[in-house]
């Protein structure tokens, strides 16, 4: 097995990679079985790019993401986010950091389904925002870059597929976010309706120069970005840039 990464210095003063991941591990605990879901990662990812994390089912991505997003820690090794090592965060200020700088796009849209559209969107933007009016006007504007400026009272059950992942676009931008974290955000949508999630993802990332970082199984999905990573059983197995 092959471990490529793109590693090398550890810089420390967050001018460098925007992730820094050194020796990560992820176990999981049942009773006396343990599961290793990731075993021995060393990653970096810098400010801008585009990056795929593929493999089969139960190979690590979604644990991976967790850990990039901060909604989880490692069991050995160090993240560093933005020159910051998140082990020295306190849980207020990693609070901070993933309601502030990390954008989440799920699968299953997790949009609250009493509110609507709009108001999906300006709940996120509640910790930037205090005026209520500057919000809603907000949300309206981030609703309309992702085309839905003709959906905006809709209730998350009155939209398609497509159109719930759009509004969840939406609400990861509220946050103006470094970094935008998908999880199989086209894993319930139809081919076309795919092609199209992937192209505001594109447009995004050229446009505001986020990063964004999609775990898919979907190889279409992983080759419309600029770096793909496969993971296998918990490690990394290859790590490609396409230009
Ligand atoms: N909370 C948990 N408790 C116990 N085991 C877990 C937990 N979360 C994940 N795992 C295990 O860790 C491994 C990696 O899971 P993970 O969800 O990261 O895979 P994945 O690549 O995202 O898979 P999928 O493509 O099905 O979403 C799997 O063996 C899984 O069963
Ligand atoms: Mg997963």
């Amino acid at each position: 097995m092959t471990v490529t990464t793109t590693m090398s210095a550890t810089p420390t003063d967050g001018s460098g990679a925007l992730y820094e991941l050194t020796g990560i591990t992820r176990s999981y605990s049942k009773g006396s079985v343990t599961v290793s879901a990731l075993r021995g990662i060393d990653l970096a990812i810098n400010s801008g790019e585009m990056v795929s994390l593929e493999g089969p089912s139960g190979s690590g991505k979604s644990t991976l993401l967790q850990l990039l997003g901060a909604l989880d820690t490692p069991s050995t090794g160090t993240i560093r986010f933005a020159g910051r090592n998140l082990e020295h965060e306190s849980d207020a200020e990693l609070t901070e950091l993933r309601s502030g700088e990390i954008g989440f796009i799920f699968q299953q849209f997790n949009l609250i389904p009493t509110l609507s559209a709009t108001e999906n969107v300006e709940i996120a933007l509640i910790p930037r925002e205090r005026s209520r009016e500057r919000r809603q006007a907000r949300a309206i504007e981030l609703l309309t870059q992702v085309g839905l400026a003709h959906r905006l009272d809709h209730l998350p059950s009155r939209l398609s597929g497509g159109e719930q992942q759009r509004v969840a676009i939406a609400r990861a931008l509220a946050k103006a976010p470094r970094v935008v974290i998908a999880d199989e955000p086209t894993g319930n949508l139809d081919t076309a309706t795919a092609t199209e999630i992937m192209g505001l993802l594109h447009e995004l990332h050229e446009r505001e120069g986020v990063t964004v970082i999609i775990a898919t199984h979907d190889e279409e999905i992983a080759t419309q970005t600029t770096r793909r990573i496969k993971l296998r059983d918990g490690s990394i197995i290859s790590d490609e840039r396409i230009s």
